[in-house]
């Protein structure tokens, strides 16, 4: 790491509670076992964690339905666990960054009960988006849009009147022209940076204000598709036109939210940092959320949603950091995340993710890394029975949702649930998962672990990795990458299937994503779908 603020080249690694290791036995993950993982974390050398949400809630998405963010659900654990979490990451030199859901909260939150229970047009309901219905007398929802979930975007409220919810109706979005809302976000954010988080993730962070509530979207079925996150079934014209503008997100207004947030981290000492998930078309909006006065990194989704296409990574990295140069924002590199296919699966192999993980490893800026994938788990197979997520469900099963990717981690190949708790796990462990465990990977020299420790110590040691700046890039053969960065590092990535040779100047290899290379007299014959990383 080369940057003198932590956030902007850091390794970040995602932690999803509920699955990453279960201390008390009943199945589901919590933050003893987040603190229990503490040591295998700094052991792989991890510079902060980000943590998925461990908030009171109903848990109805995953606690992505936050009914109170001020406190911890007891399936987590306490407050107090989350203080010791805190303090015991600080101790092992890892930040904690928390998440926060602005666009909704739970149904279960006080304000959406208060809501139900006072009149039309009361202030309690106006906090949230309610909405007389159409039709002769108000049976039909107040416009057309689809939940991103699927099904009807409205809920009926006894009384009649109906609720948006963008996400599962047991999400009902926030009104941000209410101050209320402002005011209780605020005081979240002191409430855990007092408690010292170092930053946060901000879900949906493109979605918190709507315009044009009433008025149909002429396609909302399709634009739900194109909205989904394996969106290149579908054209990119298509996808123009459908996202180009869209009422409900991305709008001008959210910015001024930011903005507030900004100064609000500022007030505290230590770098503290927000990070967006902002999911906008085109994608170089998303440099629009990290201006100077606004938040400090956006996911790069477009990166995240490429095949394993040397030409098209090329010019997604040239484009990403283009961007991002102009308002001086650091980029980030995402191969999955808890709402995605993991990434072998998703580029269809093991060796491919872990060229494809050295390649980003080596881009300036930060890197997010999903719990298992140091491990090169594949999304696991899941019997529909045992599925959980809104979007299975919602969808009548169409869309098999996001359970694949958020099965628990395997710590052992010995113990009962691979270690991973003495509880049965909440989502089935697929059987032949003893291979990826880590107390074997952590021996085996050729493992996806070994590979990321050695990646994220070279991090940390290399004078060229991490850091900023963009990478001078060398004329390479079809499906190669070929880059330097200086002082001293070279970068080849072999994204096609053949054996393929290359003259570099680099001396030495420093790291390889498989065995099979070999370097000779300024040749470097690259093994197929490798990346090699040379001193030169
Ligand atoms: C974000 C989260 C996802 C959640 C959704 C609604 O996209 O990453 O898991 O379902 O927001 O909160």
């Amino acid at each position: 790491m080369n940057s003198p603020v932590w956030w902007r080249d850091a390794a970040i690694y995602q932690v999803y509670p509920r699955s990453f290791r279960d201390s008390n036995g009943d199945g589901e993950g919590d933050l003893q076992g987040v603190i229990a993982g503490l040591p295998y974390l700094a052991d792989l050398g991890v510079d902060a964690i980000w943590l998925s949400p461990f908030y009171k809630s109903p848990n109805k998405d995953g606690g992505y339905d936050v009914s109170d963010p001020r406190d911890v659900d007891p399936r987590f654990g306490t407050l107090a666990d989350a203080k010791d979490l805190i303090a015991a990451a600080h101790a092992h030199g890892i930040k904690f960054i928390t998440d926060i859901v602005p666009n909704h909260f739970s149904a279960d939150h006080r304000w959406f009960q208060e809501a139900l229970a006072a009149p039309k047009g009361s202030i309690a309901r106006s906090r949230f988006h309610f909405y007389d219905g159409r039709g002769e007398n108000g049976e039909m929802p107040p416009n057309n849009w689809i939940s991103i979930f699927r099904g009807p975007a409205w809920t009926r409220t006894p009384d009649g009147q109906w609720y948006l919810h963008l996400f599962d109706s047991s999400q009902p979005d926030l009104n941000w022209d209410n101050p209320d809302v402002a005011a209780d976000f605020e005081e979240t954010l002191r409430f855990w940076l007092d408690l010292g988080v170092d930053g946060f993730r901000i879900d949906v962070a493109h979605g918190s204000v709507k315009e044009d509530i009433l008025i149909d979207h002429r396609d909302p079925e399709r634009l739900v598709d194109a909205l989904r996150l394996d969106f290149l079934e579908i054209s990119e014209a298509e996808r123009a036109g459908l996202l180009g503008d869209i009422p409900f997100f991305d709008r001008e207004g959210v910015h001024d939210i930011y903005r507030s947030w900004r100064r609000i981290l500022n007030e505290y000492s230590g770098d503290r940092m927000a990070v967006a998930e902002a999911f906008v078309y085109p994608s170089s909006r998303a440099a629009r959320y990290v201006r100077q006065d606004e938040l400090n990194q956006v996911f790069n989704f477009n990166f995240m949603m490429l095949g394993w296409d040397a030409a098209a990574m090329k010019a997604s990295i040239e484009g990403t950091l283009a961007e991002l140069v102009d308002v001086k924002a650091p980029a980030t590199w995402v191969l999955n995340n808890h709402d995605t296919p993991r990434v072998v699966t998703r580029i269809g192999s093991a060796r491919k993710a872990r060229a494809l993980a050295m390649l980003t490893h080596s881009l300036p800026g930060g890197i997010y890394i999903y719990q298992g994938e140091e491990l090169g788990l594949p999304s696991a197979d899941l019997p529909d029975a045992a599925r959980q997520d809104p979007a299975f469900i919602r969808s009548g099963g169409t869309d098999k949702g996001r359970d694949e990717c958020r099965v628990p981690l395997p710590w052992s190949s010995t113990l009962a649930n691979y270690g991973y708790g003495a509880g049965k796990p909440w989502l089935p462990q697929p059987s032949d998962w003893a291979q990826y465990a880590m107390d074997v990977e952590v021996k085996v020299p050729s493992s996806s672990w070994t590979l990321y420790k050695k990646s994220l110590a070279l991090r940390h040691s290399h004078p060229a990795l991490g850091g900023e700046g963009v990478p001078t890039w060398i004329d390479a053969p079809l499906g190669v990458m070929h880059f330097t960065r200086e002082p001293g590092l070279e970068v080849v990535v072999n994204a096609t299937d053949e054996r393929v040779t290359v003259a570099v100047s680099g001396t030495s290899i420093l790291l390889e994503s498989a065995d099979g290379s070999s370097l000779q007299d300024g040749r470097l014959a690259i093994a197929a779908n490798t990346t090699i990383w040379l001193q030169h």
